[in-house]
Formats: structure tokens, sequence, C-alpha cells
């Protein structure tokens, strides 16, 4: 069973093969986060950085996002698709700073009762900028958590979901938060992905049931139909 180790590796694979110069790393800026979080939720890092840039140009902090009218907003994301996430964005800036002084939010289950922010995702925004002990369970996480453990059962349906957050809080570090869980987000990107999975270059091989048990092709279990 891979529980005790699960973190040690990721983090050690995350040393060595990991992206750490990514303009939203290297900063506890926790509004330079949050947009870097909203933007990449549906799109892709490499298209994700061009605009990151326009957007912190036009919007430099929270406070100028919030004071823009929703329109100049729409059109810094114009080209990103996905544009409830940028109406949700104006709104979340205005709500910060009417609700919360102005100051982003500090615990996950703040940022979590904040506009179109759920719980995965605040989870990662707090983590990175607070570094809390907080658990992420994305797309990509499910997969990597029910192939290395096993894991049957549909991930979309309440009690698998239920039982990965529970193995996915137990997996926490006590230390080096941030950088687990972008080594989570990373293994599942590229290593551990849909279809064929890279598992030569996998840190969690070694012991990974779905590897050992020769079901890479049915785990994740589809969802039922
Ligand atoms: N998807 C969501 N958050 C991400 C991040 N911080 N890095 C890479 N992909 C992500
Ligand atoms: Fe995914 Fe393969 Fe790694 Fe298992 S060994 S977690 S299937 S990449």
């Amino acid at each position: 069973d891979p529980t005790s180790t699960f973190a040690p590796r990721l983090l050690a694979w995350h040393r060595q093969c990991g992206r750490h110069d990514l303009p939203w790393q290297n900063t506890r800026d926790a509004y330079r986060i949050w947009l870097s979080e909203i933007m990449l939720q549906q799109t892709q890092v490499e298209t994700v950085i061009p605009y990151y840039a326009r957007f912190l140009a036009a919007f430099p902090d929270l406070a100028a996002l919030a004071a823009a009218p929703v329109e100049a907003v729409m059109a810094q994301w114009s080209g990103l698709g996905y544009y409830a996430r940028a109406r949700n964005l104006h709104a979340c800036a205005r709500q910060v700073m009417s609700a919360h002084g102005g100051q982003f939010p500090a615990t996950a289950e703040q940022i979590a009762a904040l506009p179109g922010i759920g719980r995965s995702t605040a989870a990662a925004i707090a983590a990175f900028s607070q570094g809390e002990r907080a658990a992420i369970l994305d797309g990509n996480v499910k997969r990597v958590l029910c192939r290395a453990f096993g894991v049957e059962g549909f991930p979309g349906s309440a009690a698998v979901e239920k039982q990965l957050w529970t193995l996915a809080e137990a997996l926490l570090p006590d230390a080096q938060i941030g950088d687990y869980i972008q080594a989570q987000m990373d293994l599942g990107a590229t290593v551990c992905t849909r279809g064929t999975p890279k598992c030569a270059a996998c840190p969690l091989a070694e012991d990974c049931v779905a590897r050992l048990t020769d079901q890479i092709p049915s785990l994740p279990t589809p969802r039922p139909r």
C-alpha cells in the first residue's frame, strides 16, 4: 500500500522533475495565486502564461480588479474561454473588497465561500498562499488516487468522492504543502494521464495498485450508463 511513501515520493519527484519557474510560482501573493488557479482550471499552462501577464498588467491588484467595469475584465479574458470564470473572478474581487476589507481570505474554508470557487480550488489557493494543510481533489488527482490505491467505483459519485477526499487528507505531508499540491497536479497532468500513463516515469509505480494488478485500463471506473 503506497500510503506512507506517497507524499515523500511525490515531493522528491517534484524537486527533480517539476517546473519551478512559472510566473505564479515563488510568490505567496494570494491575488496572483488565485488568478492563476482560475485561469489554469480549464486552460493549459502554455496558453495561460501570456494572458496571465497581460491580466496582471491591466489589473495589478485586487482593488484594481474590483474597481474595473466587468466589460474591461471580459476584454482581458477574451480568447481564454469558459467566460463564467471571468465573471466570477470580478464578483469575487468585489466581494473581497466589501466583505473582507480588501484582504483576500486566508483559509480554504473562507475562500470556498467566494462565488464560483469550489473546495479543491480553495484548498490549492490556501496551500500555495498560506501553506495551509488542505487537500485538493480535481480530476487529475482523482485519477492518480484511483489508480495508485486501486479505488473502484465512479469517482464522480458521492460515495467514491467522499472516500477520495478522506484518502487525499490522510496523504497530506506535514510540511512543504505547496510543493506537494503542485506535484500532485503535475503528476496527473504529465505522467498519470488519461489513456496510457507514463508509468516508467512515475514515482508511484513500484506500489501502484492499478499497475501491479493490470487495472490501468479500467481505473478510474467510468461513469455508469
Ligand atoms: N491546474 C490548476 N492549477 C494548476 C497549477 N497550479 N499548475 C498546473 N496546473 C494547474
Ligand atoms: Fe499512474 Fe502508472 Fe503512476 Fe500508477 S504507476 S500512478 S498508473 S502513472
